[in-house]
């Protein structure tokens, strides 16, 4: 099929470089000349594992990217919107999708065949049928289900594994009006055999997408909520408690074989310093907004969100009981990035932590496999000394803060053990094993 998609940020460009793979013939548009012009030289813009291969594959084969809209609708069959939907802090922002909405408008008036849309952005209920068809209505002076349709399409994929999310997902949620929508839907993931679909209407498609974040989310505020009673205690380490609760069937159930399956969710049932990234956070504040407008008062999402807010902050907590005074302590900063194998900095938790740390004048220094670039854009360059390597960044340190869970630091202990003088450990994810170091305290345990 050929298809364009709208946006080329981390859904757009995982969308069409997965999708030319597919063998679909894929325009990827952005408004952002240097994102397309970077992404035509080959260069995926983003650290996401086998992008680039995809992009090298397929570039200039079925593959282009393109700052032309209205050339490139007029080119496919379909449009899926994939722009970015952020929280402006009271409610969802939609200005980009109907920005996108408008454009895609504008040009199908030109069209002469059939066009369908598909949003593929994570938005409100009813976002689709009430404002995203009303525009393009008004835009192209067609008519909606003869002359067009407009499809929701959620996402599921997480950075850091997004081309594996994308080429073999759990389920594909398909929101539509009509049968002739759906049939196309449909089509686009016609060599996704093995996969369940869920065929609904636009609103059920766009409140499934919120019901999984929010799902995810309070799991996760839910584990530190009982790591900080933990934490609060002597003798009672959460990472324990939480294997105790792990070791639920209806969590890891057990084969006939006796083998223990271990789900994906258990991942989201232990105690850090709090969640981050593009989504979650804006996503929880949108659905809170959205409730509340339609006059449901969301006290779990809001609890959910409060605990995470408080929950960067604990890092001090365990710090404090070893340092009175942080001025002029050399603070090494393990991770950047809001989660291992991305680059993305957005809401990370680091974020707050290292601005408490300058508070307290403290000599900050870091180390990531990836993000530093992304950090250079969010901290003064004269603010963090960035080393190259988990060893050099380790050599001075009063005390390592581990906050994104790479596997490059699984290393830790053998490095600061060859080491002179003790470091205290942090460990806000709890990646490492407490007995390896003589000094450690982590998120979950007094
Ligand atoms: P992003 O910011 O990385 O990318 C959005 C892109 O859209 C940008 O490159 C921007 O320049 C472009 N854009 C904006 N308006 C445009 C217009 N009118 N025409 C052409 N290009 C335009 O955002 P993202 O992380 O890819 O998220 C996109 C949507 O997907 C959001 O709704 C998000 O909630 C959802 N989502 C994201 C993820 C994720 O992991 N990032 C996962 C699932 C769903
Ligand atoms: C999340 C969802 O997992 C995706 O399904 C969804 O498509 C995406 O949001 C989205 O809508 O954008 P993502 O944000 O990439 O994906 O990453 P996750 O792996 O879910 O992690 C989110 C945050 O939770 C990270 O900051 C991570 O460190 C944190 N986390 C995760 C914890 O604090 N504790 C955990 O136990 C697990």
């Amino acid at each position: 099929m050929k298809i364009s998609v709208i946006g080329s940020g981390y859904v757009g460009l995982v969308t069409g470089l997965c999708l030319a793979e597919k063998g679909h013939n894929i325009i990827c548009v952005d408004k952002d000349e240097s994102k397309v012009s970077m992404i035509n030289s080959g260069d995926a813009i983003i650290h996401e594992k086998g992008l680039e291969e995809l992009l090298l594959q397929n570039l200039k084969k079925n593959f282009i990217a393109s700052t032309y809209i209205e050339e490139s609708v007029l080119k496919t069959d379909l449009s899926i919107i994939a722009v970015g939907t952020p929280f402006d802090g009271k409610k969802i922002d939609l200005q980009y999708i109907k920005e996108a909405s408008a454009a895609v408008g504008r040009s199908i008036e030109k069209k002469n065949t059939y066009h369908l849309i598909i949003v593929k952005s994570t938005v409100t209920p009813g976002t689709t049928d009430d404002i995203v068809i009303p525009i393009i209505k008004e835009f192209s002076n067609k008519e909606v289900g003869k002359d067009f349709d407009v499809g929701m399409n959620p996402e599921f994929l997480r950075e850091g594994s997004a081309v594996k999310d994308f080429m073999s997902p759990d389920r594909i949620v398909l929101g539509s009006n009509n049968d002739k929508s759906n049939k196309l839907m449909r089509e686009i993931y016609k060599s996704f055999s093995e996969v369940d679909f869920i065929n609904t209407n636009n609103k059920t498609a766009e409140m499934i997408k919120y019901a999984n974040n929010s799902f995810l989310a309070t799991l996760i505020s839910f584990s530190n909520e009982i790591g900080n009673l933990c934490a609060s205690q002597s003798d009672i380490d959460a990472v324990d408690v939480m294997r105790g609760v792990h070791m639920d069937q209806r969590i890891n159930p057990i084969l006939e074989n006796s083998n223990r399956v271990i789900t994906g969710i258990t991942s989201y049932l232990q105690s850090g310093c709090g969640f981050g990234g593009s989504c979650f956070p804006k996503d929880l504040s949108a659905a809170i907004s959205f409730g509340k407008s339609n006059n449901n008062e969301m006290k779990l999402l809001s609890a959910v969100m409060d605990i995470n807010k408080d929950q960067p902050m604990k890092i001090f907590d365990l710090i404090n009981n070893h340092f009175s005074d942080l001025n002029n302590k050399n603070i090494t900063i393990l991770g950047l990035s809001f989660k291992p194998d991305t680059d993305d900095m957005r809401e990370s938790p680091s974020i707050p932590i290292i601005r408490k740390f300058l508070e307290l004048k403290a000599n900050v220094t870091a180390f990531d496999p990836a993000a530093e670039k992304e950090a250079k854009k969010i901290f003064k360059t004269s603010e963090i000394n960035y080393s190259k390597s988990l060893s050099e960044s380790i050599n001075e340190a009063d005390i390592i803060v581990l906050l994104t869970s790479w596997p490059e630091f699984n290393e830790l202990h053998k490095l600061i053990n060859s080491k002179k003088g003790t470091p205290l450990v942090v460990d806000g994810r709890r990646a490492l094993d407490k007995n390896n170091f003589k000094k450690y305290v982590g998120i979950g345990v007094n």
